[in-house]
């Protein structure tokens, strides 16, 4: 269902690695049916004209159809295509983040139901194994935290502006030439794509249902060149980091800029290239690396999925799922402390003193100050977003131009990645009472 970029390309590297990807699968696969919007589309693959349809039951009614490739994406009628595949006992292998995202639980209670196979390794990260090593690999650890750079459109986008200095739109274009972006580039731009693969991510790192509502969500569209060039002068990194950060019973999850310290290993992910950290308490630091997005690094993971699902045929019963019995409670966005990176108007009259003392006052370390042309730089010790905007709030000529969080290293703190990094909530925000109250939830 689909055959557009990535449906496309995975027709294409079916055909180029047929002999071999039948070989591993022990079955053989023919393409049935493709379904389609517009059958006088031109299509980038030679295909004979009755395989096309625009008819959805001609694939969900096919009894000689096994599996559904989705790459159709949106959420309707995507998921209503997908129910009604597995209820009719076919697998399913998807690229879609989004359906997933915001309906896997459905989805997955309705394979369990049917005995049939969901896989979905192709939805985050692009050529990336992410899903399986999570869901099984590392299932025996506790996940103290999940922090990726999860888009690769805005990591490319990013990059350009960066080294080339080229606009987001010129950037962006690029990108979309290259088969990166989203069908509505918004969903990359504004955080969305990002925030949909780490509620799948929590999802499976946490045995519970998270939704993109969870994840405070910021994009790029409010960074300058400026953020960029000083980001690099001051030998930080500037990327939108998607992290869920674990404290006992209770998640914190956000998609953010932030400015990414040398030490920390996501700092040298560039361009469309997407990478994961893991932390375990038993594996430590596991790190997933590799081309984040465009068709044939994602038909690499359809692919691999459908050899496994040919393999898992005769199972009757799902080999992932997610959203079972977790009970966690979501944190509100800004509950955890972090250095910030602060641009500042500096009005006129007042001196470099005068800023530091801003931050002193509220007990807030500074760790970088400088002035340039009109503006003080600051990048601060631990603290939380509002108390950073509350000191600034006592100089009401001071104009906050730009907020944004850093991280310097990449570790929670384990226990086994080193001492000093243990986070504790602020004092404002007791144990057992933060959050929304709403949000002690069961599934
Ligand atoms: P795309 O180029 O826009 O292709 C979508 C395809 O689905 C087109 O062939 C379109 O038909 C068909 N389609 C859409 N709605 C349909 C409907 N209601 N009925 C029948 N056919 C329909 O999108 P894409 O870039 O390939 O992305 C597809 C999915 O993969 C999305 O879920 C996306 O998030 C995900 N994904 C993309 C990437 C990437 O790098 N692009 C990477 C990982 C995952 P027509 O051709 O007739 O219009
Ligand atoms: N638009 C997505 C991205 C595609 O840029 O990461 C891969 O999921």
């Amino acid at each position: 269902m689909g055959l557009g970029n990535v449906g496309g390309s995975f027709l294409f590297l079916l055909e180029k690695n047929r002999v071999l990807a039948e070989g591993k699968a022990g079955a053989r696969f023919t393409i049935k049916k493709i379904l389609v919007r517009d059958l006088a589309k031109p299509r980038p693959v030679r295909l004979s004209s009755n395989l096309l349809t625009t008819k959805a039951e001609e694939v969900l009614r096919n009894r000689e159809i096994d599996v559904v490739i989705e790459t159709m994406g949106g959420t309707s009628p995507a998921k209503e295509y997908i129910l009604e595949a597995l209820g009719q006992g076919k697998d399913v292998v998807t690229a879609n983040k989004e359906v997933l995202a915001l309906h896997g639980r459905e989805i997955f209670q309705k394979a369990a139901a049917f005995g049939r196979q969901v896989l979905f390794e192709a939805s985050v990260g692009g050529a990336i194994p992410i899903i399986r090593p999570l869901a099984e690999s590392l299932a025996g650890n506790q996940i103290c935290r999940i922090s990726g750079i999860l888009n690769g459109t805005t990591n490319y986008i990013l990059t350009r502006m960066g080294e080339e200095g080229l606009e987001l739109e010129t950037a962006l274009r690029l990108a979309q030439e290259k088969g990166f972006s989203e069908t509505d580039p918004s969903d990359d731009l504004e955080g969305r794509d990002a925030a949909r693969k780490l509620a799948i991510l929590a999802s499976l790192a946490y045995n519970t249902v998270i939704t993109p509502e969870d994840i405070h969500t910021e994009g790029i569209g409010h960074l300058e060149h400026r953020d960029l060039a000083l980001t690099r002068r001051l030998g930080y990194s500037l990327k939108l980091l998607a992290q869920v950060i674990r404290r006992d019973d209770a998640l914190e999850l956000s998609v953010q800029p932030t400015l990414l310290g040398r030490r920390n290993p996501l700092a040298q992910v560039n361009d469309s290239f997407n990478a994961i950290l893991v932390e375990g308490d038993a594996s430590g630091e596991t790190m997933f690396y590799g081309q984040g997005a465009g068709g044939l690094a994602t038909a690499s993971s359809l692919l691999g999925d459908l050899i496994e699902v040919a393999r898992l045929r005769p199972l009757r019963q799902p080999r992932l799922t997610f959203g079972r019995n977790g009970t966690y409670r979501i944190l509100p966005s800004g509950s955890l402390p972090n250095p910030l990176f602060l641009r500042i108007g500096v009005p006129a009259g007042h001196g470099p003193g005068d800023m530091g003392a801003l931050f002193y006052r509220r007990g807030i370390e500074v760790r970088t100050f400088f002035l340039d042309a009109d503006e003080a730089v600051v990048i601060t010790g631990a603290a939380l977003a509002a108390e950073g905007r509350a000191a600034l709030s006592e100089e009401k000529a001071a104009v906050l131009r730009q907020i944004l969080r850093v991280e310097e290293e990449g570790s929670a703190g384990t226990g086994l990645t080193g001492e000093g990094k243990e986070r504790d909530l602020p004092s404002g925000v007791p144990r057992g009472a933060e959050g929304r109250a709403s949000d002690a939830r069961r599934h």
